[in-house]
């Protein structure tokens, strides 16, 4: 199956606009086939989340409004239960992803070393949400080092490092289980590659350690290399994670021609890093695409510190929501929430303080609504 070429030009529109919070990708698999309501709108499942969640994510809602999106949320509660002595995410949570196949996710607070296994860790396998899309792109008006971040990384999201075995071998000694398949680091890579192909990309780069790590990250490589055959007008390259960190800090202004593709923890940390160049975590958006449903989420956490202070900064949520709107081909309602967004932060007058102002989460909502009207 393939994208509608209204999809592909809107996708070639937005790259050439050097900005692209998508998350589609041709072959469709994962594709959004939800039907309309009667009354015309999609359902989209909304878990608000932990700490500054559920004020973010009353932003959206009210930013949606504004704007006459054609989505009614359902909220879920994921809040852990205990199961059969294990904790896991309510029924009525799956059910509700699992018939709209799609979600906005809020920050979930983790436990550190102790506790309940992490639910973030536990929708993606549920869901088998394979890819993680983070696209990194600045922000006029926002000034960092660098004006010119344009990146997008695809991390694999099942595996790797976060299969989350581990023992204790003797005390003293414990042992973590990097797990790699061909199966997902094939998935992963054709996911890139399509991506890139339909977003004007027209580079994939494999980023791994293989020089150390030669078997696992050895047959990711071999599966990506793989997977190029299939995409011969698409440039294919691989490079070594801490030479990209090195090249993208000095100067990240030739990445903007690809799309990188990598292991579990080498994108969870390079997508960080990536972030950090353009201005934080406020600002950066994911999403994370399935094979049964698609959960889209900022990449900060719960930030304790300020919940509930009217000080939490919704872009990097709206944004994510953004890419799930072109997900569900709703790319008109996309690009005018993306304008009324990117220019209140380029006038500065409304911004949060982690960007230097002084505005509230709710004065910045205002403002952007106010641009809708
Ligand atoms: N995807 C997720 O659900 C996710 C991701 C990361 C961390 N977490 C969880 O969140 C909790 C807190 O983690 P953390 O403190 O390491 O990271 P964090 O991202 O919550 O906060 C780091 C710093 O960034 C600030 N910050 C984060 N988001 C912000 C926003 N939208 N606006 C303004 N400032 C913002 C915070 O105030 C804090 O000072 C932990 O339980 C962690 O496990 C969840």
């Amino acid at each position: 199956m393939f994208r509608s070429q209204r999809a592909i030009t809107t996708s070639f529109r937005s790259a050439q606009l050097a900005r692209s919070y998508a998350s589609q990708s041709a072959e469709v698999t994962h594709a959004f086939s939800q039907p309309k309501d009667a009354n015309g709108n999609y359902t989209v499942t909304l878990i608000p989340g932990d700490g500054i969640g559920p004020e973010i994510a009353e932003s959206v809602r009210k930013i949606y409004a504004a704007a006459k999106v054609p989505i009614v949320w359902e909220d879920a509660d994921v809040t852990p239960i205990l199961k059969d002595g294990k904790t896991a995410i309510p029924d009525e949570a799956i059910h509700s992803i699992k018939k709209n196949t799609v979600a906005l996710k809020g920050p979930l607070a983790t436990p550190v070393g102790k506790g309940h296994v992490s639910l973030n860790l536990t929708l993606r396998r549920t869901f088998s949400l394979f890819a993680n899309v983070r696209p990194c792109v600045s922000i006029k008006g926002y000034k960092t080092a660098y004006d010119d971040v344009n990146t997008v990384l695809i991390r694999e999201n099942t595996e790797g490092e976060y299969s989350g075995i581990e023992h204790v071998i003797v005390p003293g000694v414990v042992q973590s289980i990097k797990l790699i398949t061909y199966e997902a680091s094939e998935r992963v890579a054709r996911y890139a590659f399509n991506y890139a192909q339909t977003h004007g990309r027209n580079k994939v780069t494999a980023v791994h350690k293989a020089n150390i790590m030669k078997m696992s990250d050895g047959m990711f490589l071999t599966a990506c290399r793989a997977v190029a055959k299939e995409f011969p007008g698409v440039e294919y390259d691989e490079d070594i994670l801490d030479r990209i960190c090195l090249r993208m800090t000095q100067d990240p202004g030739p990445f903007s021609d690809r799309v990188m593709v990598m292991p579990n923890l080498y994108g969870d940390i390079l997508s960080d890093l990536s972030a950090g160049l353009i201005g934080g975590l406020g600002l950066t958006p994911s999403g994370n695409i399935g094979r049964d449903a698609s959960i889209f989420e900022a990449v900060h956490g719960s930030a304790p510190d300020i919940a509930g202070k009217n000080m939490a900064n919704p872009t990097a949520l709206l944004l994510s929501s953004l890419m799930m709107l072109r997900h569900m081909r709703l790319y008109d309602f996309a690009d005018k929430i993306e304008e009324a967004t990117l220019s209140t932060i380029a006038e500065g007058k409304h911004i949060t303080r982690d960007l230097g102002g002084k505005a509230g989460t709710q004065e910045y909502t205002e403002a952007i609504i106010k641009r809708l009207e």
